[in-house]
């Protein structure tokens, strides 16, 4: 079977993930290829046993792989590309949704790893990454049995932060691994998941020490805003003893839905207000100094509603505050200005995907498009024939833009090298998207693991309002926070 690469998604020791169209159908698929040459003997024919049972059992929320070419020292595995969002951004994207909807995915996902379990496979890598949502609001695992530590590729130093090397490696969960190792796994997602929609998630970081281990969870829970009705549950699923967590993914299951069954009554938990209602996450202390910098946040949000819009970038080490003055902005846009807060996140352990930190600003701009026509009226005239390379770009706008979503040309420029209409396109349909009646500020936290064309994005964007700004033509502003490690 033919594939012609459209980008590599990740490249671990051990793994290429890539996305690709196939030779005949030109159907977007994710390929992965694994490195055999470094494992065990026995690891071919036991992947080979994995990948036949998932795909035999069908599982509801599990995408399963199928495997299209046996090299000498390597097997290569296709699934089909998800659209959607992993959970992380799920959470993050509308931290107002109810408990009872945030319960129902959660529970979904143990009862994914339940039916995995039941068939004697561990998934072996469960990270926010893995799980994802689709279009519809389903949750899907995703490369369930076929990660690098179920390759037992044992040697390989994880890549990642602290959290992901936790996961990456089940010896670090004290010394269990395989189905232990998922059910620590999900409790680690959900409570990231949780912290990411309290705009709490750098706490977890800093937090977590380098042995994988949670110590002092209630101290964690209260600093991240974990809502009452979860402690419990997280408790025991995060335990540093093993043998006091749940010994099944059913177990966790029962209990989450008893929460459903008793807590999840649509609105939102304790602990967890919706943002409006919220100065900051539960929890935390007032804000202390940073006079400066806030105000210059505030000028910069000003300048949105006043036609003089501006870029601003936040470089700080870890745990200086950047994301809680992202905070303290966005609250104060709330309750003094007219201005629409976008707001968005990179993410750590997502493969960078193009764009991806961008993507929720255009749903929320798609929606606001959707449902005033005039506004989408002015804004084709004012993009003209640009528009078509946005929409080509940017799959959640092309629906809004009366257009599909693109069927990529294989080694075309638009995913594999952007061409230089692409960004700048993008970058003047952000800057047009708003207006002096509908200013707007975006907020992006954690750059730092933005994708290349996001970047591209960024450039072209602070060009285009240099130059327009002068003359009062630019209803927007941004704002972005960054680790300087980003050396860029
Ligand atoms: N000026 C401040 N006043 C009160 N609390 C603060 C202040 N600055 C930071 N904090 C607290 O310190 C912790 C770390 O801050 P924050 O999460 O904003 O760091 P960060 O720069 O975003 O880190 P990272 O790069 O890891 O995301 C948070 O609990 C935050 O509320
Ligand atoms: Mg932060």
């Amino acid at each position: 079977m033919r594939f012609d690469t459209v980008k590599i998604l990740r490249d671990s020791p051990g793994i290429t993930t890539t996305l690709v169209v196939s030779g005949e159908d030109r159907e977007r698929v994710v390929l992965r290829r694994l490195d055999l040459g470094r494992t065990w003997l026995w690891s071919r024919r036991w992947l080979e046993d994995e990948v036949e049972a998932i795909r035999r059992a069908r599982l509801s929320h599990v995408i399963a792989p199928t495997i299209v070419h046996h090299g000498p020292d390597h097997i290569d595995l296709v699934r089909p590309f998800i659209e959607g969002m992993d959970v992380r951004e799920w959470f993050a994207s509308h931290p107002t949704r109810s408990f009872a909807e945030q319960l129902r995915i959660m529970a979904t996902l143990f009862h994914a790893l339940a039916c995995l379990h039941r068939l004697g496979i561990a998934h072996g890598g469960v990270t926010p990454a893995n799980i994802v949502l689709t279009e519809n609001g389903e949750l899907v695992l995703l490369d369930a049995g076929v990660t690098r530590v179920q390759l037992a590729a044992t040697n390989d130093q994880p890549t990642t932060s602290s959290i992901g090397a936790d996961r990456g490696d089940p010896s670090r969960n004290n010394g269990t691994g395989g189905f232990s190792a998922d059910l620590f796994g999900a409790g680690l997602v959900l409570l990231e998941s949780v912290a990411q929609a309290n705009h709490t998630a750098s706490v977890l970081r800093r937090t977590q020490p380098a042995g994988g281990d949670l110590t002092d969870l209630s101290r964690q829970f209260g600093l991240m805003g974990v809502p009452d009705q979860l402690r419990p549950v997280l408790t025991k699923l995060l335990d540093p003893v093993v043998a006091q967590r749940y010994q099944t993914a059913e177990e966790a299951l029962g209990e989450l839905e008893a929460l459903m069954a008793t807590g999840g009554d649509g609105t939102p938990p304790k602990g967890l207000l919706p943002r409006s209602d919220r100065a900051v996450p539960a929890a935390e202390p007032p804000l202390v100094g940073r006079h400066t910098e806030l105000a210059a946040l505030i000028s910069c949000l000003d300048g949105a509603a006043s036609g003089t819009g501006s870029v601003l970038c936040m470089l700080g080490d870890s745990g200086v505050g950047k994301s809680r003055l992202l905070e303290a902005v966005s609250e104060h846009a709330a309750q003094h200005s007219k201005v629409t807060v976008l707001r968005a996140a990179a993410f750590d352990q997502a493969p960078a995907r193009p764009l991806g930190p961008f993507s929720s600003v255009f749903r929320d701009l798609a929606a606001h498009l959707r449902t005033h026509p005039s506004e989408l009226q002015r804004v084709r005239e004012e993009l003209g024939e640009l528009i078509v390379v946005v929409g080509d770009q940017v799959p959640e706008l092309a629906g809004a833009f009366g257009g599909q979503a693109p069927s990529p040309e294989p080694g075309g420029w638009l995913f594999d090298a952007p061409g230089p209409a692409g960004p700048a396109a993008i970058a003047r349909f952000l800057v047009t998207a708003f207006t002096p009646h509908r200013p707007g500020l975006i907020v992006l936290d954690d750059c730092q693991w933005a994708d290349d064309l996001t970047w591209q994005v960024l450039e072209k964007f602070t060009e285009l309002v240099v130059a327009r700004r002068q003359r009062g033509l630019v209803s927007v502003s941004l704002i972005i926070a960054c680790r300087p490690e980003v050396g860029r």
